[in-house]
């Protein structure tokens, strides 16, 4: 199995989509299930600051991935709201409910559980460090906080989002920064991982990098 951690805009996301792909591996997209807990909250009128409740909510979060034909689908008590776990506000959301360490433990056997045959692609902040600390190939992703902004930039611009650039940088700074100092499963490399800064590289550069390190690792065992 393959582990990518890193942050928010290191490219992680779409990289780890494109080598799932090419492995024909499945795809555990970590970060939507904190997102989840977090717009779940917000439906049930759960305060962001009452830990109790929203480890409840991630207990029984009733959330579905489902493929579609372009790109999976996520579903929350059977309403599609893959657009809305995507936006920044969500994001910002899930930072702070993924520092509750009974949310984290909450979900932990919901992320084991996407290990299965032939593989499985792990997209995440602790991937290689505590969900799956035994992955054959452990990959951490960094891009300057600058290009970060840049691409969250664009990416929204494209979805036709307004977006400003300083507040995107500042935002993405600061969840870096709580994703860093958490005391629980904070985001940092697993001792046996690869570091790849793609600041200045493309995604099918990455790509490419990442299955040549796959290949060399793991070659063409088949592998759960
Ligand atoms: O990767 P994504 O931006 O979807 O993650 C949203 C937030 O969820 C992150 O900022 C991080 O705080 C949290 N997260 C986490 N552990 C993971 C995945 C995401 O703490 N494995």
């Amino acid at each position: 199995m393959l582990a990518i951690d890193g942050p928010g805009g290191s490219g992680k996301g779409t990289v780890c989509r494109l080598a799932a792909a090419a492995l024909g591996w499945h795809l555990l997209d970590s970060g939507a299930l904190y997102r989840a807990v977090a717009v779940y909250a917000q439906d049930q009128g759960v305060d962001a600051e009452d830990a109790q409740a929203l480890t409840r909510l991630a207990q029984s979060l009733p959330v579905e991935f489902v493929a579609a034909e372009d790109d999976t689908r996520v579903m929350l008590s059977g309403r599609d709201v893959t657009l809305d776990l995507r936006s920044e506000t969500t994001g910002n959301a899930a930072s702070r409910v993924a520092a509750i360490p009974e949310v984290r433990d909450a979900l932990l056997g919901r992320q084991r559980a996407f290990r299965q045959s032939p593989g499985l692609v792990a997209d995440g902040r602790d991937m290689g460090t505590v969900i799956f600390p035994d992955a054959q190939v452990k990959i951490f992703l960094t891009a300057s906080a600058g290009e970060r902004a840049r691409r969250r930039y664009k990416q929204l611009l494209e979805k036709g989002i307004d977006a400003n650039i300083d507040r995107l940088y500042s935002e993405i700074s600061e969840r870096d920064r709580r994703d860093q100092e958490r005391a629980v499963a904070p985001l940092k490399p697993a001792p046996d991982a690869r570091l790849i800064d793609t600041t200045a590289m493309t995604i099918e550069e990455v790509v490419t990098q990442v299955l040549g390190i796959v290949g060399d690792t793991i070659g063409n065992r088949r592998e759960s």
